[in-house]
């Protein structure tokens, strides 16, 4: 049985993150795995219903401790229903956002501290770090125009220019402080390149 290996999508909002998992799913099936794709908040009935919480832009009140909880709740639903068991049965497991994206919007933009907000989250993902992080840095202003393009904008999309350039600064510190899991990608480049990137770098773990 091939072991399992856990991929995790980062960037901020409108990086291009869904156009690299459908090609990256395509490259690790041509290379023998099942693949699952999944995506935070969400991938669970519970999940998605937590998402339907957080999301909702009708709910402006929201503390930023129960949005940090509730990001963590959605996430110790998916690890133990859905990840856990398909890393533990070989799978490739692919997961737009996954813990990056609790330390950079709550523990950075929201100002909770990436320590705090870790500390929450071990007990949602137990053992399943991880192998590798692929980030899609981009500049915060292009991620938002490219979004609005495409739909209307959730809760966390809405917030002010200055939250998504501290979610873009924050996201590259990070990639700093973990440099041999996280891989950081200029999001501006072609496609093809960025997929290309993406490749090499699960080449080199999968050998
Ligand atoms: P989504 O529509 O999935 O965004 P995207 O297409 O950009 O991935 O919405 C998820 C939003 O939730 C996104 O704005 C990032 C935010 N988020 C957090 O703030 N913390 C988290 O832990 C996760 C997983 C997402």
């Amino acid at each position: 049985m091939k072991k399992g290996i856990f991929i995790t999508m980062e960037g901020p909002d409108g990086s291009g993150k869904s156009t690299q998992i459908a090609l990256l799913k395509e490259y690790l099936e041509k290379e023998g795995y099942d693949v699952l794709i999944t995506r935070e908040p969400g991938g669970t009935v519970i999940s998605e219903a937590i998402r339907e919480i957080i999301l909702n832009k009708d709910y402006t009140e929201m503390s930023p401790v129960t949005e940090m909880l509730l990001y963590a709740s959605a996430r110790a639903q998916l690890i133990s229903e859905v990840v856990g068991p398909a890393l533990d049965s070989g799978k490739a497991v692919i997961s737009d956002r996954f813990v990056d994206s609790s330390l950079v919007y709550q523990g950075m933009a929201r100002g909770l501290g990436v320590g705090n907000v870790y500390e929450v989250n071990c007990q949602a993902i137990g053992k399943y770090m991880p192998d590798v992080t692929f980030l899609l840095d981009l500049p915060a202003d292009v991620g938002i125009a490219r979004k609005k393009d495409q739909k209307e904008l959730d809760r966390m999309e809405s917030e002010s220019l200055e939250f998504h350039k501290a979610v873009a600064q924050g996201y590259r510190s990070l990639a700093e402080r973990f440099p041999e899991r996280i891989e950081k990608i200029d999001a501006t480049l072609p496609i093809d390149d960025i997929c290309g990137i993406i490749r090499g770098r699960i080449k080199e773990l999968i050998g």
